[in-house]
């Protein structure tokens, strides 16, 4: 924040509790985005005039048909897809101004991101996975907090694991415990449960809930369960790249 008061405060402002829950201060403010992709005859609108903001420390469930654009949406809040029009404001930086290095920046600082896939490194093990990020982000500590991290998560005994020697729900919660060791601002998870049967996606998600309200970060979470997207507070519904309506979880 470069905001300089030119009246002297009476006393000194406390400083924010950092991830405190408010809407008055959006974590995420889309508004007007537009988003097409692909060449020629295969290009295709995807994101169409999407406002949406969401606030601090808040769980959104982002449903909709297959098709409707949720992945999309996921990666241009993320940093990981740029808008053709309109603006992206995520944790106070203004996406459309940041090159591809501040993107990357802005990525490890703020963002954590599980996918349906988990996408962990192969040759890497449960242990190095998740110090990966918390170097790069210039942790001194990395390997001891990424341990305590995988102790979070219930996998304090497979450290050494690589991924293929791990179960899906396994590889599922060491992607959260990497997508969470930096103590990131926004989680955004797709489809994380998609590949693990009903009660491993049961264990993985109480994981992801915990790590949300623990933490206070604000979560976006895709799911084509919707019992799992009432458990957020708000529910956004998307349609042919729009957002169709909202309605309140039970959370
Ligand atoms: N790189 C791309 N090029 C062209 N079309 C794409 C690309 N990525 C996604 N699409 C299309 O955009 C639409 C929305 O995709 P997606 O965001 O993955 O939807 P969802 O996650 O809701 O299933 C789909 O019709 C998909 O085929
Ligand atoms: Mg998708």
């Amino acid at each position: 924040m470069n905001d300089i008061s030119i009246a002297p405060s009476p006393k000194p402002s406390p400083k924010p509790t950092l991830r405190t829950p408010t809407t008055l201060d959006p974590a995420i403010s889309l508004s007007g985005v537009n988003l097409s992709l692909g060449y020629a005859a295969a290009r295709v609108h995807i994101l169409k005039d999407i406002e949406l903001n969401i606030g601090r420390g808040e769980a959104i469930g982002l449903v909709g048909p297959s098709g409707s654009g949720k992945t999309t949406l996921l990666m241009v809040l993320a940093g990981l897809e740029r808008a053709d029009t309109g603006s992206i404001t995520v944790a106070g930086s203004d996406l459309r101004r940041l090159d591809e290095d501040a993107l990357a920046r802005f990525r490890g600082r703020n963002v954590g991101i599980v996918f349906q896939s988990f996408h962990l490194i192969p040759t890497m093990t449960a242990l190095e996975n998740v110090a990966v990020p918390l170097e790069l982000a210039g942790a001194a500590d990395a390997a001891a907090r990424a341990q305590a991290e995988l102790a979070k998560v219930g996998l304090a005994e497979r450290l050494h694991h690589y991924p293929a020697q791990l179960s899906g729900g396994e590889q599922q919660r060491v992607a959260l415990a990497r997508a969470l060791a930096p103590n990131p601002a926004i989680l955004v998870a797709d489809e994380p449960t998609g590949n693990l049967d009903e009660t491993t996606g049961r264990s993985v998600i109480k994981l992801l809930f915990a790590g949300h309200v623990e933490r206070g970060t604000t979560l976006i979470l895709v799911t084509h369960d919707t019992a799992l997207a009432k458990r957020c507070g708000r529910i956004v519904r998307l349609r042919s790249g729009r957002i169709e309506g909202e309605e309140r979880g039970t959370a």
